[in-house]
């Protein structure tokens, strides 16, 4: 579904990405690892267009997007859900999961979409009128979720959704995504929970200050030395 060849990006013409070269097939689950700063989020960016690659090219469903613009690329099903949740905190949750609908594409389906979001995650139901920053980092992970499904993903971008959540949040939050993985979606995992990740996921790269140095089967990536070295920066 995406392929990825030779990647470069970066900011201010200091590389961050350097040659990455990745493909995701349809339906798969594939985990993104990396330390901080291994220039995962860059990498999703680029992917959205919210980055600029510098060179390299991105194919997804066959269709050059490298230089499409973000809004294109999420009208054919490219969806972030953002490090840091960004979820409006003025605004409902109803209104962010109807934000999540906006696009072209999504948005004859918005209702339909938000009903099956609802109960896919029923806490969002309970808050449903709740100002979005008063609810706990949890539940916000939950509502950025929700509102990337409602944008009616074909390859859904989850950046660190486990960062900075209690064990149980951690736990469902996985449980989510193997229900949508389950039910045929593509997802892209980054990730810096490596076990979690690994456990979960059919395909893992891992990302060492911007290049690619160990991927495979998610239970071959475990047993490689250079996976924890990539962490440990030995
Ligand atoms: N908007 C930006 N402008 C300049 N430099 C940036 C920008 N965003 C990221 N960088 C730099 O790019 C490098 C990689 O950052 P990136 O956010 O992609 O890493 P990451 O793997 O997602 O890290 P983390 O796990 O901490 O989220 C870092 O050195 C960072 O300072
Ligand atoms: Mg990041």
């Amino acid at each position: 579904m995406l392929e990825v060849h030779g990647l470069t990006a970066g900011y201010g013409g200091n590389p961050v990405l350097e040659d990455v070269r990745i493909e995701i097939g349809r339906g798969k689950l594939v985990g993104l690892l990396g330390a901080n700063n291994a220039g995962k989020s860059t990498f999703i960016n680029c992917l959205s267009g919210v980055v600029p690659a510098s060179s390299g090219r991105i194919l997804f469903e066959g269709e050059d997007i490298t230089r499409l613009s973000p809004k294109s690329r999420v009208e054919r099903g490219i969806i972030q859900v953002p490090e840091g949740r960004l979820v409006f905190p003025d605004m409902s949750v109803r209104e962010n999961l109807l934000l999540g609908g906006v696009n072209a594409t999504a948005r004859p389906r918005r209702a339909e979409r938000i009903d099956y979001v609802l109960d896919l995650l029923p806490r969002l139901k309970e808050r449903i009128g709740q100002a979005a920053g008063t609810l706990s980092g949890g539940e916000q992970q939950m509502l950025a979720i929700g509102r990337g499904l409602v944008a009616e993903p074909r390859l859904l971008m989850l950046d660190e959704p486990s960062l900075g959540l209690a064990p149980r949040f951690v736990q469902y939050v996985f449980e989510i995504i193997d229900k949508l993985h389950a039910d045929g979606l593509t997802v892209l995992l980054v990730e810096q929970n490596l076990n979690l990740t690994l456990r979960h996921s059919d395909y893992c790269y891992v990302l060492e200050r911007g290049r690619v140095v160990v991927e495979g089967v998610s239970a071959h990536v475990k047993d490689d030395p250079r996976t924890k070295s990539a962490y440990l920066g030995l």
